[in-house]
């Protein structure tokens, strides 16, 4: 397998390619490619995306590293090349470094390394490597090359400079994210995509799919009961609609981790559980399940309208992360019920009991949306969302107790709506450890 490495150091290359034996390592200068970020991480990004740019499909890395000493706040940092200033020059830096270190007893020091990774998926990875040490009151050795001279090794007496390049190696920084870099790209290499059940699972969030068919169930219910007099049809439409917003909500899901591909780490795409390729696939059936569905009841054109209203709330809230929007979409999926509930034209009891429906539901979720932020860091909040994001199935079920006493023939409802209870019972008992987010 390639890697395309974003250097023309061959200094550099020499490390990478012993570091990742086995695969075929190629140099691409990054050339034009400015290091303007304030980090390690950010520069070594800024020069694998120059690379990845000509290399699709393909895995890219590229590195950033430097010096940072305590007592001068991290200087050199990610400015060790040019910390004497332009063109860079070894003997200048390590001058400077030695004349702002000048009578200090703190001289503790590390290299930093971060590697970039673009993976065939075009999703991004980082990963970083450090060497502890201190910086020596004179040079010594004459191995290596920029700030070697001065840097000792924690545990040790010997300047990098005085190391030969295999014990170097064995402890440098740049050894250190590589190996960690390795790691990405063999776990990611893997061929066990897309067979794991259990990220599927996950991508899907399988154990909140619940709560999606009673947001209809209660919508159909409000429309039906708002009517002058029981007309009779609406529950097979209503059945129908339940099934198309459980398709809208997978579309979502996949959509979400799709544009979300390279930030949200614990997920199944951008862990490498699940390709890119595939998820766009199971995005594309979703949608296929909405218009099978819709089309084969058929669903009225209000129906429709109310869907693609549903799908924009779904595109956009995925793309902007605003709660109201997340909300929207579930006050949506009640509308969608109650536009395949009722054949003929609704009166204004009727409008109202749904919008009260779908406005409660919409604040509810965009609460617990808003709530939700910051949720992977904090167990506690995580499991409170999943537990209020549960609860919506107990408000469905009010709602259709709430109807039903209006209007008994909404039984079959009820009924329904006590099944997808205990549904989400068993999918969360059963599946401890799927995220409820
Ligand atoms: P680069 O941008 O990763 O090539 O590294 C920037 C600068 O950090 C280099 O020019 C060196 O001054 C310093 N540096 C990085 N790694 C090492 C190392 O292993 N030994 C000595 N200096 C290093």
């Amino acid at each position: 397998m390639k890697i395309f490495v974003a250097t023309h150091n061959a200094h550099k290359l020499r490390e990478i390619a012993a570091i990742l034996s086995g695969y075929e390592i190629v140099a691409d200068d990054p050339a034009g490619a400015e290091e303007t970020a304030a980090d390690f991480a950010g520069n070594a990004l800024i020069k694998v995306r120059a690379i990845a740019a000509r290399h699709e499909g393909e895995w890219c890395l590229a590195d950033d590293s430097g010096l940072e000493v305590q007592a001068l706040g991290g200087a050199p940092g990610v400015r060790s090349a040019r910390y004497a200033g332009e063109p860079t020059d070894t003997a200048a830096n390590n001058a400077l470094l030695l004349k702002n270190l000048q009578g200090m007893d703190d001289r503790r020091a590390n290299f930093t390394c971060a590697v970039a990774l673009v993976d065939p998926n075009g999703i991004e990875h980082v990963v970083q490597g450090r060497c502890f040490g201190r910086i020596a009151c004179s040079p010594s050795g004459a191995a290596g090359f920029g700030y070697d001279p001065l840097f000792v090794p924690d545990g040790g007496e010997k300047s990098f400079a005085e190391l030969s390049a295999a014990e170097k190696n064995a402890i440098s920084h740049r050894a250190r994210a590589l190996v960690e870099a390795r790691g990405v790209i063999e776990r990611l290499a893997a061929p066990r995509r897309g067979k794991n059940v259990s990220a599927w699972l996950r991508f899907f969030r399988v154990v909140n799919l619940p709560t999606v068919p009673g947001d209809v169930l209660a919508g159909g219910a409000a429309a039906l009961a708002g009517a002058a007099a029981w007309s009779g049809g609406g529950l097979g439409g209503i059945a129908w609609a339940a099934a198309a917003s459980v398709f809208w909500y997978l579309f979502g899901l996949a959509d979400n981790d799709i544009v979300g591909a390279s930030t949200d780490r614990g997920r199944p795409v951008p862990s490498g559980e699940i390709s890119l390729r595939a998820a766009r696939l199971a995005r594309g059936l979703c949608w296929g399940g909405v218009l099978a569905v819709g089309a084969a009841c058929p669903l009225p054109p209000r129906w429709w309208m109310a869907g693609m209203v549903l799908f924009i709330a779904i595109v956009v809230y995925n793309r902007t992360k605003h709660p109201l929007l997340m909300g929207l979409c579930r006050g949506l999926n009640v509308v969608c019920g109650a536009m395949a509930a009722v054949e003929g034209g609704f009166c204004v009891r009727q409008w109202t009991y749904v919008l009260a429906v779908a406005g409660v539901w919409t604040v509810y979720i965009a609460a617990v949306t808003k709530y939700s932020d910051g949720e992977e860091s904090d167990p506690f909040r995580k499991a409170t969302v999943g537990m209020l994001v549960g609860a919506l199935v107990y408000l469905q079920l009010g709602a259709l107790v709430v109807f039903t006493l209006m209007v008994p023939q909404l039984r079959w409802l009820l009924v329904a709506g006590a099944v997808l209870l205990v549904a989400l019972r068993i999918a969360k008992l059963s599946m401890p450890k799927v995220s409820a987010s």
